[in-house]
């Protein structure tokens, strides 16, 4: 595919975006036209700068040869210094009055660069980056098997067939290579095809692949700061981040401070140790120096917080963990929710000695206020006062993923349960206080913190708020790996003192990183942008005329799609929150059907697919 565009990088399309922004999703290889007349130095450099931001490889630059200003002989070493290949052309003749004469002069000056050694030489030049391009497509699984070791994979089973090459990414979908058409010279096909990323690469890409909002803001940043070291210095991007977290983001209304780190891993590492350290130096006096090595989590089962060891200790035993795990804490079975056969279920765990219940509507289950005194109410309360006594002193913190228990299998807990959990654990009525007290509160919102569930925290779902909270993933539209933990003012005071030992002594070298920061402070801004766009405010109204208008519950998929799904035959269960759509399959067959069961599943939702709302 050949095309050519006019009037400079950034000149506008048709849709309005630059031509710069339009082409991008194909990636294809690009020859820079430079200008040559007065200023061409710099609008040259300007416009490779901008191609370079949004990810296009520029295999060659052109431009006229021009005596006066030389400016070739400028750009020549400045590109060949970075590896591309430069040269320039004599300057077509000057317009003539008479169209004959004009078309005539014209076919003279191509007839006379056609064939010059310079006009090859970028032939040449075009074919040597294709097939050098190719070649590396092709070699990249074989060198990765050589040299990789991925995480979560086990490499006795994996062969170059297995590998997928991704050549770029943008938006939604993956540009991946095709390795039947790359192997094949007479296939008319392309080598790369688009593929969608179904997991958003690990949940991260809340806002697609290479935004350029957000490479623009890395950019930015990292001509600004670079890195800098974070203890007791201050950078803006940190500090607008911390004050939007607090005052307007998911800490609005009871956090104090944003202590910074890289991932949901360590952001859920420092949230541990603010809450053992809090719990410790109010109890401690009580509690012998092991037992208080040995001060261990409440949590649920089914709940992951991250691959460190640390965050795996807050976690029961299981496949991931290592033989570093030690699991220290006690983890209680919770109720869920889900929607099955056109009807809205929450499925008690056999501790509780009760069968599956009915729900008015998912309004309804979200109506956590509304459902404080109902008899379900009373029997998760006695479940907690039969199970907690036993374990007192021996448990310094609550750690929960609110709403959704992501990586344990999407499991939408029973918000109610969640709720009277912290109620119960910090032995008072409201949870709206900021003081801690009984034991401090957790929520691991990594996966459904900023916007993924449709509201920034859990918080005004749950009806409750944290002490402690972690951020990431979204945190940065998913560019460049940030986390940050939010904390009350009482679990910060209780590392406060003129002895430096009491401090939180812990810090990663890109704390606070200002390009994360930037990135994230624009995330932010085009997160808030999108939930005021139609698709939301219409897909909220949609839910909020069955729900009553009272209800923060509601999903970006429509009320009657979420039932039309319940309803099919090989459909166990579906549930949605926000931007979150699960549907659990029913595979009668044990797990070898279940590839075949999936695709007559996906095959049965054709017709009602293009009701899917876009997110952004
Ligand atoms: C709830 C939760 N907490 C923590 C993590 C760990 O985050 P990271 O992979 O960035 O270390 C994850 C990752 O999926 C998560 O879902």
């Amino acid at each position: 595919m050949y095309v050519e565009t006019a009037g400079g990088v950034h000149s506008p399309a048709p849709s309005g975006t630059t031509q710069a922004d339009c082409y991008r999703p194909l990636l294809l290889p690009t020859v820079l036209i430079g200008d040559s007349r007065l200023g061409g130095i710099s609008s040259t450099i300007s416009a490779y700068e901008s191609l370079l931001l949004r990810g296009y490889s520029i295999d060659a630059v052109l431009l006229f040869h021009d005596d006066y200003y030389r400016t070739g002989q400028y750009l020549r070493p400045y590109f060949e210094a970075r590896g591309i290949f430069l040269t320039t052309i004599p300057p077509p003749p000057p317009r003539l009055p008479d169209t004959a004469e004009n078309l005539e002069f014209t076919q003279k000056y191509y007839d006379s660069i056609i064939g010059q050694e310079d006009i090859n030489a970028v032939v040449e030049r075009l074919d040597l980056c294709h097939a050098g391009r190719i070649q590396q497509l092709e070699s990249m699984p074989r060198r990765a098997l050589d040299t990789i070791w991925w995480p979560f994979v086990q490499h006795g089973l994996v062969r170059e067939n297995d590998v997928t090459v991704i050549d770029s990414a943008y938006s939604d979908f993956f540009s991946v290579s095709n390795k039947s058409e790359s192997n094949n010279p007479s296939s008319k096909k392309s080598i790369l095809s688009p593929q969608f990323d179904g997991s958003a690469s690990w949940w991260t890409q809340v806002l697609g692949h290479a935004h350029p909002s957000l490479t623009l803001a890395a950019a930015r940043a990292s001509g600004r700061y670079g890195h800098v070291m974070f203890p007791q210095a201050i950078h803006l991007p940190a500090l607008k981040l911390a004050e939007k977290l607090i005052r307007d983001g998911p800490g609005k209304g009871w956090a104090s401070r944003a202590f910074f780190s890289d991932n949901g891993s360590t952001g859920m590492e420092v949230a541990l140790k603010m809450a053992i350290r809090a719990y410790s130096s109010l109890h401690g006096e009580r509690l012998s120096k092991e037992a208080r090595k040995e001060l261990g989590v409440l949590g649920l089962k089914g709940s992951y917080h991250g691959d460190t060891i640390g965050a795996m200790n807050a976690c029961e035993e299981g496949v991931y963990t290592c033989e570093w795990h030690n699991a220290k804490g006690y983890w209680l079975d919770p109720p869920t929710v889900g929607v099955s056969e056109g009807q809205v279920i929450i499925k008690l765990p056999k501790s509780l000695g009760m069968h599956t219940q009915n729900a008015v509507s998912l309004a309804w289950v979200y109506d956590v206020e509304g459902r404080l005194r109902t008899p379900l109410a009373h029997a998760y309360v006695k479940y907690f006062n039969r199970i907690l006594p036993s374990l007192k002193g021996r448990l310094a913190a609550l750690v929960l993923e609110p709403l959704i228990m992501g990586a344990g299998g999407m499991l939408f807990v029973d918000p109610l349960f969640q709720r009277l959990l912290v109620d119960t654990v910090r032995n008072r009525g409201s949870g709206c206080l900021t003081t801690w007290s009984g034991m401090p509160v957790i929520f691991d919102e990594v996966f459904v913190g900023l916007n993924r569930v449709g509201v920034t925290s859990s918080g005004p779902l749950l009806g409750v708020h944290p002490d402690i909270s972690v951020y990431a993933k979204a945190l940065t539209g998913g560019l460049v790996p940030l986390a940050v933990t939010l904390t009350s003012k009482s679990i910060f005071e209780a590392f406060l003192s003129d002895q430096k030992g009491d401090a939180l002594l812990h810090g990663h070298s890109y704390t606070a990183h200002a390009v994360g920061c930037e990135v994230a402070n624009e995330a932010l801004a085009l997160m808030e942008k999108i939930s005021l766009c139609d698709d939301w405010v219409s897909a909220k109204a949609s839910w909020a005329k069955l729900g009553g208008s009272e209800s923060c519950m509601w999903s970006l998929w429509d009320p009657n799609f979420i039932m039309a799904i319940s309803n099919l035959p090989n459909v166990e269960e579906t549930m949605t929150l926000g931007s979150v759509l699960s549907i659990r399959v029913r595979d009668q067959t044990g797990g070898k059907a279940f590839r075949h069961c999936k695709c007559r599943c996906l095959h049965s939702l054709q017709d009602i697919h293009r009701i899917l709302p876009k997110w952004c």
